[in-house]
């Protein structure tokens, strides 16, 4: 039977409502409102729109019935012989705590206290250090089950909700769930759907059959008269095209692209994951003790495990800079280190691209230029909510005759006026290879408030002149004051306010909602300012 003729014989007995409908027969939603709505257009059925409150379970409610809620999975997480709390809230991550406390509501564990060998002197030493006050650590707790079995109210109401009969339950049961998140409740438009002006005639000359479009027989036999034809429905809004689209940091890459170029940068060569830390670090002015060249910090590669390819004149330049200084600088003073400095590691930012770029382009006679890049960096992070050990970094350098803060403030300020934002402010701060830094905040118009969007400042002459040297621009700055200003960003960190994301590893891979990419707004990272404005009108 057509979904059509249900519709008809449905309603000839009483007007229905279409969710119900099609959950209780099985039909497609969308095609049951598409038959339904091609019917109302003909005036054979009434439609009325209704609108309910539904409560329903949240993905933690729903996980809840397949796993169990969290309070029985901490309850048989307890071996027979008991277990510490802080390794049993070690599994549970931030959620141990409340439900530590719901299975001690429910009467399930009991506990003990234990102390350890330290706090047990720390007790016997107390006396004496009557008037120093020292920070109590707080004596670990010794688990253990207090039943035998138990029995999960919680998960018996969800399964009722589940089973769509909230109704069976109180309001102080419902509140309680709503509060630990495991049930919400959602807004459901449906129709009700009625017989129609039309209906009796529509139904009883059912014979006819509709043509939805002319067709190659019917002018060939010239019968085309005899049809019958469907009405247009020229309200429908049509199914909407199929058609591929950017991933978020590609689209947010593409746009920060989009507004270097018109600002006339070229682009650096960012092909080279794999870098010395000779370009990472020490070109950079780094230290070798910096502790971002910590192996806790940094990915160093196992195997090749040393660059060969370092310009030994270059070299001995930056080794002399870092031990004794130069250019009015006295250097860190310490044994530089040639081993260290050939350790191949990813790069862990893309500095290194601009240091390697600013050493090609003194090959060349001095011309004002500038640069940026876009790509990604390795950093050795725990992964979290915020951090990814595999980024992209977005930088742009200038160079030419006396920059001063003021050309990078107002360079800095136009690029990111082109993302959309306006209001800036500038932090000192400190990097090894710049002098002075800035740390660079933007109002964000949607969050209605300051956040940190970067990193910036003037290449030291330490940086500098060492990759300089020997090169054109060396003999060319005798007479000039030549300098770089530069700045950097990570290209995840505006993705995430713009499409108000709050996990970066929603970011990558199989996370990401496809939806999401595919509806989300034009990349303008102040974007929701206009909202805002519109809300205020009302
Ligand atoms: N490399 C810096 C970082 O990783 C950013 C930066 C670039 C700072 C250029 C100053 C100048 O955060």
């Amino acid at each position: 039977m057509s979904i059509e003729s249900v519709i008809l014989s449905k309603v000839k007995e009483s007007p229905f409502d279409t969710r119900e409908l099609s959950e209780k027969l099985k039909i497609d939603y969308n095609k049951l409102i598409q038959a339904m709505k091609s019917l109302e257009y003909n005036n054979v059925l009434e439609c009325k729109i209704k609108v309910s409150n539904e409560i329903v379970l949240t993905e933690s409610g729903k996980k809840c019935l397949t796993a169990g809620t969290p309070e029985s999975r901490m309850f048989y997480a307890i071996p027979e012989n008991g277990i510490k709390k802080s390794e049993l809230m070690k599994q549970f991550g931030r959620e141990g705590q409340p439900t530590f406390g719901q299975c001690m509501k429910c009467g399930w564990i009991r506990s003990e206290k234990i102390e350890t060998k330290e706090q047990e002197k720390e007790k016997e030493k107390q006396p004496q250090q009557k008037g120093k006050k020292k920070k109590k650590q707080r004596p670990d707790l010794m688990l253990f089950r207090k039943v035998e079995e138990i029995n999960d109210l919680v998960l018996e109401d969800l399964k009722i909700i589940h089973d769509r009969m909230s109704e069976k339950l109180n309001k102080k049961t419902l509140d309680i769930l709503k509060r630990r998140k495991l049930i919400t409740t959602i807004q459901t438009k449906s129709f009700v759907v009625s017989k129609g002006p039309e209906y009796e005639k529509y139904t009883t000359t059912q014979k006819i059959e509709y043509q939805t479009c002319l067709k190659k027989g019917m002018l060939q036999k010239n019968n085309w008269k005899s049809h019958t034809f469907k009405k247009y429905n020229f309200k429908s809004l049509g199914v909407p095209t199929q058609g591929g689209s950017l991933q978020p940091i590609l689209k947010v890459r593409s746009e920060m692209r989009k507004a270097f170029l018109e600002m006339g940068f070229e682009e650096m060569k960012t092909n080279r994951y794999v870098e010395s830390s000779f370009w990472n670090f020490d070109a950079l002015f780094q230290p070798q003790q910096h502790p971002a060249r910590d192996a806790h910090d940094t990915f160093f590669m196992k195997n090749p495990k040393k660059a060969k390819q370092i310009p030994e004149e270059l070299m001995k330049k930056v080794k002399t800079t870092h031990e004794i200084g130069g250019y009015g600088s006295i250097g860190w003073r310490y044994k530089w280190s040639e081993d260290e400095s050939r350790k191949n590691l990813l790069r862990t930012h893309t500095t290194a691209v601009s240091s390697r770029t600013l050493r090609e382009i003194s090959k060349e006679p001095f011309r004002p230029r500038r640069f940026f890049s876009i790509d990604r960096v390795f950093r050795n992070e725990t992964l979290d909510a915020t951090h990814l050990a595999e980024f992209h970094q977005v930088e742009g350098f200038i160079i030419d005759k006396n920059l001063s803060l003021g050309d990078l403030i107002g360079v800095i300020s136009e690029f990111f006026g082109k993302l959309g934002m306006e209001k800036f402010k500038f932090k000192a701060a400190y990097n090894p290879y710049t002098e002075p830094s800035m740390e660079i905040f933007a109002f964000h118009n949607g969050l209605n408030k300051w956040i940190e969007i970067g990193n910036s400042g003037i290449f030291r002459p330490e940086m500098l002149q060492p990759l300089f040297s020997g090169t054109r621009f060396n003999d060319y700055q005798e007479d000039v004051n030549l300098s770089v200003i530069a700045w950097g960003l990570s290209v995840e960190r505006p993705t995430m306010i713009q499409y108000q994301i709050q996990d970066i590893r929603n970011l990558v891979g199989h996370t990401v909602d496809l939806q999401m990419v595919k509806k989300g707004p034009i990349c303008r990272l102040g974007f929701p300012r206009k909202v805002i404005k519109e809300k205020k009108k009302e």
